[in-house]
């Protein structure tokens, strides 16, 4: 018999008296495997982190490897899979020259994106601009990066240094467009005048997630690229903001390189689909030009656990895994068709206002009372109550939905056979009849 944890852990993001979870006791390819003997379709790669299924046998081997070879040993001593794994994090992304920072997760990431961002600029307490509506983790400078209705009044952003614009959301547009386009490149527009308005000496850095986020607004295609023109023209540094749109997740090794050279940012932060979530581990990635800069000061910063070993080992074995499958233009594939079959729901029910994503295996539908007004079906970021029960039922049947707010964020791990993600589309079709039903819909 498993060991009940609720009355013992403190459990992140909920209401501890609520809490109440099943015990998962393994997992193979898109399903994870309960104490109770059911087994259930990953629908959201947990935390949008398990780009590779569970327990795959390539990660497992090399940890198991790794751990027998060496556990441990710190950045003052080298260690053979840090230094592969920087080597291939720089190949991949055609940042040679540069180099890369190891974190324990994705916030931690962003923190030392920012410190090193202030360092090179030689602005150490230079502005950072971020965004509404964006999540870049939950200690406390990612909580002031992060333009998340939650958490807003837990921590003052300004104290950070820290300064937000409206978001690239062109379905409900902040600046009134209607067109997506137009909507992206007034977004990046907004951050031009925060610069200039603050003046660029006075502006460290620019932190955003180029299309993936837990917020559920994924940006048009015109917004990144003019975000990158915005920012070289002022000589400020670009961080992008990739922990959880890398990896495939957007159909590229790297979301940003949707847009090729014009989107090459000057940093980026990574981690989730990094070890395919197999054991902690996040980066700053640095390009040559910001790299050189560090060359030959002290970096005041630093980890116990900068490149642990047994993280970094898992980490080649993700890169290679995602490369030996054909996991990412797998993703780009199977993304494409999610996001016509989500797109054929929304014919079909009146409850989707919007569908987005569908540049690998990350489709957002939001949910509304009506389409036409685009009213939301429930204040962000309450989850309607039906939308609740939908994953309730929904989880009753064997598949694991994730929600935010009025949202449904479909991220099946990459590895999800083409059957299973048809067969719990179909029941998403089921439920969203079943629990939206027009008379429901309009109470
Ligand atoms: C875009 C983005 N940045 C940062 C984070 C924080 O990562 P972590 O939870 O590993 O600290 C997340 C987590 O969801 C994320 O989606």
């Amino acid at each position: 018999m498993s060991i009940d944890e609720r009355q013992s852990v403190l459990h992140s993001w909920s209401v501890q008296a609520d809490w109440r979870a099943p015990t998962v006791v393994g997992g193979q390819g898109a399903r994870l495997h309960l104490a109770d003997g059911r087994s259930v379709l990953d629908m959201s790669s947990l935390a949008e982190c398990s780009n590779l299924g569970h327990q795959h046998p390539k990660l497992v081997a090399a940890i198991r490897a790794q751990a027998e070879r060496l556990c441990f040993v710190s950045n003052a001593w080298g260690a053979e899979p840090r230094a592969q794994l920087a080597a291939m994090l720089l190949e991949r992304s055609g940042f040679e020259g540069g180099r890369v920072f190891f974190t324990l997760g994705g916030a931690d990431a962003n923190e030392n994106a920012v410190k090193i961002a202030r360092q090179v600029s030689r602005k150490p307490r230079g502005a950072v601009i971020a965004r509404d509506r964006s999540y870049h983790g939950a200690t406390h400078l990612a909580m002031a990066l992060s333009g998340d209705s939650r958490t807003q009044q837990q921590v003052d952003a300004a104290a950070f240094g820290v300064q937000h614009v409206p978001p690239p959301y062109a379905y409900r547009c902040p600046f009134g467009s209607r067109d997506a386009d137009e909507c992206g490149l007034r977004a990046a527009d907004a951050v031009a005048q925060r610069i200039d308005a603050l003046g660029a000496n006075s502006v460290a850095a620019v932190l955003m997630e180029p299309n993936a986020g837990t917020n559920g607004i994924v940006a048009p295609d015109t917004y990144w690229p003019a975000l990158r023109r915005a920012t070289a023209d002022r000589g400020v540094v670009l961080i992008a903001d990739e922990v959880m749109s890398a990896f495939g997740r957007c159909g590229e090794w790297f979301a940003w390189q949707r847009q090729g050279e014009s989107g090459r940012p000057d940093m980026m932060t990574l981690a989730k689909g990094l070890t395919g979530a197999a054991v902690p581990l996040g980066a700053v990635v640095l390009s040559r030009d910001v790299a050189m800069r560090l060359e030959h000061e002290m970096l005041y910063t630093g980890l116990t656990y900068c490149g642990h070993p047994l993280a970094c080992a898992a980490g080649v074995a993700a890169l290679e895994a995602y490369a030996e499958d054909g996991l990412i233009e797998r993703s780009r594939k199977l993304g494409a068709k999610l996001f016509a079959q989500a797109k054929r729901l929304q014919e079909r029910h009146d409850v989707i206002g919007d569908v987005r994503g569908g540049h690998g295996l990350f489709v957002v539908i939001e949910l509304v009372a009506d389409r036409d007004s685009r009213a939301p079906l429930a204040p962000w970021p309450q989850t309607p109550p039906a939308l609740k029960a939908l994953v309730d039922a929904a989880m009753a049947e064997g598949v694991s939905f994730a929600t935010r707010g009025n949202l449904i964020l479909l991220a099946p791990p990459l590895v999800i056979d083409e059957n299973e993600l048809a067969d719990a589309v179909a029941l998403l079709d089921r439920l969203l009849a079943r629990h939206f039903a027009p008379a429901e819909v309009s109470q």
